[in-house]
């Protein structure tokens, strides 16, 4: 099962580049999880879920016991009856959870937050392939909200803005609860010295270049997935990303079965 969670400065990509990568994971077999952590709708455009509110009643959580924390999941409802029974089904099957829902009013919002942070913890990793979209910014990627993840993927454009952001995102490396791998996406490229801007500027594997394709944002005006309106070279790059890491995935399975680190 591939783990991978996407992050990088507001902007970047990250939205347009997961939902579509979830969903092009998931045509190719096995189920997906999409797990969106930004509070702001993003994630649910991209898969082709127009409309993200589901709000999800407040009575799933119940206060917690002491000293743990302030709101658990309802005795008898565990991670999988969570999924099964609250995250949208969208377009090619994938299942999408959105974190921060306002669940009817913001008030809730604490009690929704910790429904999600137990759900993404708490399940089986054996039943999900899971794809994360991370909010804008250094704060979630550092404390720890991609745990579900093996794979970071900083996502940056060739500006130095934005390679500013990812250079700050890389650091994680240095975090106790790292993911075994942090790679880069390149987003909005049209050129090969904005690679070259990139991998200069960043000291890790670039592995997906994404071009700058205006069919994503003739998508966006019309709330559709990229995958659903003119897909052109944008879908072909984030198919050939889900190849890469697809396949890295397998290298770490033989490298597993040959008893190598
Ligand atoms: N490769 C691309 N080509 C053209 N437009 C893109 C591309 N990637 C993203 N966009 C556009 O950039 C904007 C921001 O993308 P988004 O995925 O929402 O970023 P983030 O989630 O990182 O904030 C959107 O309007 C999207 O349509
Ligand atoms: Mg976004």
């Amino acid at each position: 099962m591939i783990r991978i969670a996407f992050a990088g400065k507001g902007g970047a990509g990250k939205s347009s580049i997961s939902g579509s990568f979830a969903r092009l994971l998931s045509r190719r077999g096995g189920p997906v999880l999409a797990v969106d952590s930004d509070p702001l709708p993003g994630m649910a455009y991209s898969l082709g879920i127009a409309v993200d509110d589901h709000p999800t009643p407040d009575n799933v959580v119940v206060e917690g016991p002491e000293g743990g924390p302030k709101w658990v999941l309802r005795p008898g409802l565990d991670a999988a009856g969570f999924i099964d029974t609250y995250a949208s089904t969208g377009p090619d099957d994938v299942r999408y959870l959105q974190f921060g829902n306002t669940w009817g009013h913001f008030q809730t919002l604490q009690r929704g937050q910790h429904a999600w942070s137990q759900v993404v913890r708490e399940m089986d990793p054996a039943a999900w392939n899971v794809v994360g979209d991370l909010p804008g910014g250094t704060r979630q990627a550092m404390f720890g909200w991609a745990k579900y993840a093996d794979v970071l993927a900083v996502v940056t454009e060739p500006t130095p803005k934005s390679l500013h952001v990812a250079r700050r995102l890389l650091n994680i490396t240095k975090a106790e609860w790292a993911p075994s791998q942090v790679v880069v996406v390149a987003n909005r490229v049209d050129e090969d010295e904005d690679i070259e801007r990139i991998s200069n500027a960043l000291d890790r594997p670039v592995i997906g270049s994404v071009p700058n394709d205006p069919a994503v944002v003739e998508a966006d005006k019309l709330a559709l997935s990229p995958l659903d309106h003119r897909p052109g070279p944008f879908v072909e790059a984030i198919e050939q990303l889900v190849g890469v890491v697809e396949s890295t995935y397998d290298m770490d399975d033989q490298r597993a079965t040959k008893g190598k680190p």
